[in-house]
C-alpha cells in the first residue's frame, strides 16, 4: 500500500496527540489542531485590538465585554475546525456556514458590514501577527502555505 503524501497538516504537528493545555486533566488533542487553535485564538485577540477590523466583530466584541464567552469558544472551534480540514486534518469536520454566507451580514448577523480588500488585507496581517505569538514566523513555509490558502478564499470573504 503506498504511503501518503504527508499533507499541511501534518507540517503543522499532524495527528501526533499532546496535552491539551487548556484541555480537562490529562486531556489530549492533535499538535495540528493545537497549534492551529493557539494561532487562532491569538489572532482573534489581535483583530479585536485593531480599529482597522474590529468594527465588524462588535457582536462578539460586546459578548466578550461582558464576560460572555460562548460566542468566542463557538468561533474559536469553528474557525479551527475550517482550517484544520482545510489543511488535510481528518479527524475533524467543518460544521459552520460557507465562507460566502458566513461573511454576508444578511446570512450571518454577527457579521457587522461587508468586508473589503483592506479588511481582507488587515485580517491576513492580524494572521501573521497572531502566528509570531506562536514562535510561527514568515520564514516557515508552512505558514506560507497557509497565507496561500487565506488568499484563495478573498473572493468569498470580499463581497463589496
Ligand atoms: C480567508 C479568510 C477568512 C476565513 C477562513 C474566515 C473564516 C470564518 C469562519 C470559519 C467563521 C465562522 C462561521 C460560522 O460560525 O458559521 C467566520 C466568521 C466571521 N468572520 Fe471570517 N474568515 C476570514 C476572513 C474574514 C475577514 C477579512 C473578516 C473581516 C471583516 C471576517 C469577519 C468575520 C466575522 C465578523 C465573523 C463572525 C464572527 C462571530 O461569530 O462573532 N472574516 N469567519
Amino acid at each position: 500500500m503506498a504511503i501518503p503524501a504527508p499533507t499541511l497538516y501534518d507540517s503543522l504537528g499532524g495527528t501526533t496527540l499532546v496535552v491539551d493545555p487548556k484541555g480537562s486533566s490529562g486531556s489530549t488533542i492533535e499538535k495540528g489542531r493545537l497549534l492551529i487553535r493557539s494561532i487562532i485564538d491569538s489572532t482573534i485577540f489581535v483583530i479585536a485590538a485593531d480599529t482597522a477590523l474590529n468594527g465588524h466583530f462588535t457582536v462578539l466584541l460586546s459578548e466578550v465585554k461582558m464576560n460572555n464567552l460562548t460566542g468566542f469558544m463557538a468561533l474559536s472551534k469553528n474557525l479551527t475546525d475550517f482550517v484544520a480540514v482545510a489543511t488535510g486534518a481528518k479527524d475533524y469536520t467543518y460544521g459552520g456556514k460557507s465562507m460566502t454566507a458566513a461573511h454576508d451580514p444578511a446570512q450571518n448577523s454577527r457579521m457587522n458590514g461587508k468586508a473589503d480588500n483592506s479588511d481582507f488585507n488587515a485580517f491576513e496581517n492580524d494572521l501573521v501577527a497572531g502566528a509570531a505569538t506562536n514562535g510561527v514566523t514568515t520564514s516557515n513555509p508552512a505558514l506560507v502555505s497557509v497565507a496561500k490558502l487565506v488568499e484563495s478564499l478573498r473572493k468569498q470573504v470580499v463581497q463589496q
